[in-house]
């Protein structure tokens, strides 16, 4: 049965690259399937253990979950750390990955620096864990920006490896189904996740700079959106962000090689959940001077109401504590539902 999981780590401000590129897809999802949605608070620590306020951080991004329109009674809205499954399965597929797999992610060595002796183990561990929480669920399908592709293709690797070193096993203990894998047939316990990338912004980028990543490290807050900015901010952020001088053209392709015009145009897109061909059949041939106020009065529509409520729900702590309690008891009860039967395929007793 076809099952959506996410996540996103509470380290520092969502921006709307998170928003684009993960929460707005995650909204989209709940009319088509169930679909379950975490804070993955153990992930932040990998970077850096101690946080000014993890308890705090992690009550945003459950705010910013709600506040987007997630439905955490259709649905589940917990924190990683609340459901130790995912801890005890990543444990396993450590024990299933392989330390050349991990040390070729490019989010590790981005993270690591060049001291890379030096790193977390968590942090070389991390994709293990984040196939651990999706595979905990046997969830099929990932709605992620475009960054958390290769984790996903390694969710796969660790699923396959898992499938086929423990065949026989998954066949006597009768939870497997029959899948095929390319052309391979294979008796699986875990399904092969399809990531879900696609839209017209699945990497926003940089407002200063079309060549890099929208992300809550970059020095510069004139480079992001913020989920907490007020509208005089976004306004602002948006008037000063860089372009080229020519107009807009009228056709995608267009857009090749003016790397700051193509991400506005992705991000009005996404926003108005338009393609990037409506967009341009409407803008062609106009200036920045027209396109960039439109851009901020959409974007001032869609993220104030999201900004207000996740105000409104930062000062009711207790709720938001109670729904992340609510989500985990639910998350748990399927995860330890799947974990019985790994402990039992690989002969824990
Ligand atoms: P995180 O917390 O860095 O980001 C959360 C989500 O936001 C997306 N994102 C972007 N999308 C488009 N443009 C951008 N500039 C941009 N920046 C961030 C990310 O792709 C992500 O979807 N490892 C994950 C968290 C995670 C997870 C999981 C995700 C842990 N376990 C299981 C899916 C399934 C991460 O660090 O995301």
């Amino acid at each position: 049965k076809p099952l959506i999981f996410s996540g996103v780590q509470p380290t520092g401000n969502l921006h709307l690259g998170n928003y684009l590129g993960a929460l707005r897809k995650f909204v989209a999802m709940q009319d088509k399937m169930d679909c379950i949605y975490c804070v993955v608070d153990l992930h932040s620590i990998t970077a850096q253990l101690v946080h000014s306020d993890l308890k705090s951080q992690t009550r945003q991004i459950t705010a910013a979950y709600l506040a987007s329109g997630i439905d955490p009674v259709k649905h589940i809205v917990f924190n990683q750390s609340a459901v130790p499954q995912h801890s005890e399965l990543a444990w396993i597929f450590n024990c299933v990955a392989r330390i050349g797999w991990m040390n070729r992610m490019t989010q590790f060595k981005d993270k690591a620096g060049k001291d890379r002796e030096n790193a977390s183990l968590g942090l070389l561990a991390y994709p293990s864990l984040m196939a651990a929480d999706i595979l905990v669920y046997r969830a099929t399908h990932v709605p992620v920006g475009e960054d958390q592709k290769q984790h996903l293709e390694l969710t796969r690797d660790i699923a396959m490896k898992f499938n086929l070193d423990f065949g026989d096993a998954i066949r006597r203990g009768g939870q497997g189904v029959d899948i095929t894998v390319g052309e391979q047939p294979v008796h699986a316990y875990f399904p092969m996740v399809e990531p879900m990338i696609e839209g017209p912004a699945p990497r926003v980028m940089s407002l200063k700079d079309g060549s890099k990543k929208m992300s809550k490290s970059d020095p510069s807050d004139l480079s992001r959106i913020n989920l907490t900015d007020d509208t005089e901010a976004v306004v602002r952020k948006i008037r000063k962000a860089k372009t080229d001088p020519d107009a807009l053209p009228s056709e995608v392709k267009g857009l090749e090689g003016r790397a700051e015009a193509d991400n506005l145009v992705g991000i009005y897109a996404a926003l108005s959940d338009k393609t990037k061909a409506e967009v341009l059949q409407e803008f062609g041939g106009q200036q920045f001077s027209v396109f960039k106020p439109a851009l901020a009065e959409l974007a001032v529509t869609v993220l104030a109401p999201i900004n207000a409520e996740m105000r409104r729900l930062i000062d009711d702590p207790a709720h938001i504590d109670a729904v992340l309690k609510d989500g985990s008891e639910r998350a748990g009860a399927i995860a330890e539902k799947t974990m019985n039967g790994v402990r039992d395929i690989i002969g824990l007793l």
